[in-house]
């Protein structure tokens, strides 16, 4: 059968997935790839750009082949991806010129100083929105004109391109055709303005980053143009950054609608509808999606470390053999506690709402009696505390007094870090029973570009979710526990 399905590229920090989903938003088949990190330097998270594009092309077959079904059987494409990872090709040639740069990866750490030096942090906020850290775009395409040879020449004379992984993954699928984004990536490489929803040609001018290494910009479901699949051709008809897919994903369409999405990092996003609202307290404002010119706002906070500290736990530490174990070894440390330990995972810095991007992680409250449950314990809970710093700079950025929070993602599984979040956070925490709101998010924007989905209103309603609500005597606890975090934060921020 013809344009049976929606096709999603998910490029996210740990694998590539492409997923397929039906008319019910379900989803009919998966094929996934591990991506692979390179760190040369300690701080440093590169990925092989080509490698990506070689592991999409293989996924988007394999997926074809598991479903047993043809290409024509796909209505349309759309790519999610994680955002701000940094690459930069030779137009004519194709290739990159070195590793992509993480979103993650602190390389550009000095530039970024730097640059606070100038005293021009307020101008980069007002105009796009986040906070000078060098987990943004700009500072790494900056530390590759200073590292890579006569890039910065070729910047200027339009011999290369920059683009997130959506815009490399489309320039690729296009064959070179569209050198694109859309506006809720374009809006987390610091030099976009939110609200001209242009690249800003002052931001440009004080980092002296040649315009036309940019790709044009266009909604979230918009017609990115085709790419040939055995013979076929189907339409992109969609881009969204991974966070605001997944905020689409839950149908968080309401302002002050909240969800927070646990993968590689955390990233809590609140729709705050056609307001840019501006933070003072540590959040960032960015562009959730757009959709026939018009764009919707969010709040984020984001949290650099969540399933990496959870993985560090597995590959580094050696305490668990998977992920799953770091939720059965939790219970089991929080049955014997007699001590309450913290584990700020700061491996990369920290990030909202405190941006202390040269902290570095840190053990407290260790005793002769810690031992490897209790360490995987404080690691899992880590991710909450986090969740409720960047939940109470939302509350108090927004006066809006959240009473319930949806998570997803892959760590979104962990039950004891679901039962700890609601009691840390006093309300009921709910997780879908499907996790991947990021992909599900993605189909339903390149669903109703075309026209799989007639109007956003009907969309399929979301499948069932898991609910916890916080256990009634835990409140006194928790307030002490998150004191104990909260001096632990502080000391991080100032070491070394
Ligand atoms: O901002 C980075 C974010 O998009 C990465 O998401 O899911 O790969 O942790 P994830």
């Amino acid at each position: 059968m013809e344009n049976q399905y929606v096709m999603v590229i998910d490029q996210g920090t740990t694998s590539t997935r492409v997923v397929l989903y039906d008319h019910e938003g379900m989803i009919v088949e998966i094929s996934q790839l591990a991506c692979p990190t390179i760190r040369r330097h300690t701080g440093w998270v590169e990925h092989d750009a080509n490698q990506i594009w070689q592991d999409t092309k293989w996924l988007m077959q394999d997926v074809l082949t598991r479903a047993e079904i043809q290409a024509n059987a796909i209505k349309a494409i759309g790519i999610t991806n994680q955002r701000e990872t940094t690459v930069i090709w030779d137009k004519e040639t194709g290739q990159p010129v070195s590793f992509a740069i993480g979103w993650q990866s602190t390389q550009s750490e000095k530039i970024t100083q730097k640059i606070k030096q100038r005293n021009i942090t307020e101008l980069l906020h007002t105009k796009t929105g986040l906070w000078l850290d060098s987990y943004f775009s700009a500072t790494k395409v900056l530390w590759a004109f200073d590292e890579i040879e006569d890039l910065r020449l070729k910047a200027a004379n339009g011999q290369v391109l920059f683009g997130t992984m959506d815009t490399w993954l489309l320039w690729q699928l296009t064959k070179g055709q569209v050198h694109g984004t859309d506006v809720s990536n374009a809006s987390r490489t610091m030099m976009f303005n939110i609200h001209t929803l242009q690249w800003d040609d002052d931001v440009l001018e004080q980092l002296k980053i040649p315009r036309q290494i940019l790709p044009d910009v266009y909604n979230s479901a918009d017609d990115f143009g085709c790419t040939e699949l055995n013979g076929v051709k189907i339409p992109i008809t969609a881009i969204a950054g991974d966070q605001q897919a997944a905020l689409f994903g839950h149908q968080a369409f309401e302002v002050g609608a909240v969800k927070s999405t646990y993968g590689t990092g955390a990233f809590m996003m609140m729709n705050t509808g056609k307001t840019a609202q501006e933070s003072k307290h540590g959040l960032l404002t960015t562009i959730a999606y757009g959709i026939h010119g018009e764009v919707t706002y969010a709040l984020e906070g984001s949290i650099f470390s969540a399933g990496s500290a959870i993985q560090w736990l597995k590959d580094e530490m050696q305490l668990i053999d998977n992920a799953q174990a770091s939720s059965d070894m939790a219970y089991r440390s929080r049955a014997a506690a007699h001590q309450q330990i913290y584990l700020v995972p700061a491996f990369t810095g920290l990030g909202a709402p405190h941006w202390q991007e040269s902290a570095r992680g840190a053990a407290f409250g260790i005793t002769r009696m810690t031992n490897d449950a209790d360490v995987v314990r404080a690691t899992v809970e880590s991710l909450a505390f986090q969740t409720r710093d960047i939940l109470e700079a939302m509350q108090k950025d927004t006066g809006i007094a959240l009473s319930q929070l949806v998570i997803d993602g892959g760590v979104s599984a962990n039950d004891y870090l679901h039962e700890f979040l609601a009691d840390l956070l006093q309300m009921k925490v709910s997780r879908p029973i499907n996790l991947e709101m990021t992909s599900l998010g993605i189909a339903f924007l390149a669903g109703l570009q075309s026209g799989y989905w007639p109007a956003q209103n009907e969309l399929p309603i979301n499948q069932a979710m898991i609910h916890i609500k916080q256990h009634a005597d835990s409140e006194h606890m928790m307030q002490k526990n998150y004191l104990g975090w909260q001096k632990a934060v502080k000391t991080v921020s100032v070491f070394p």
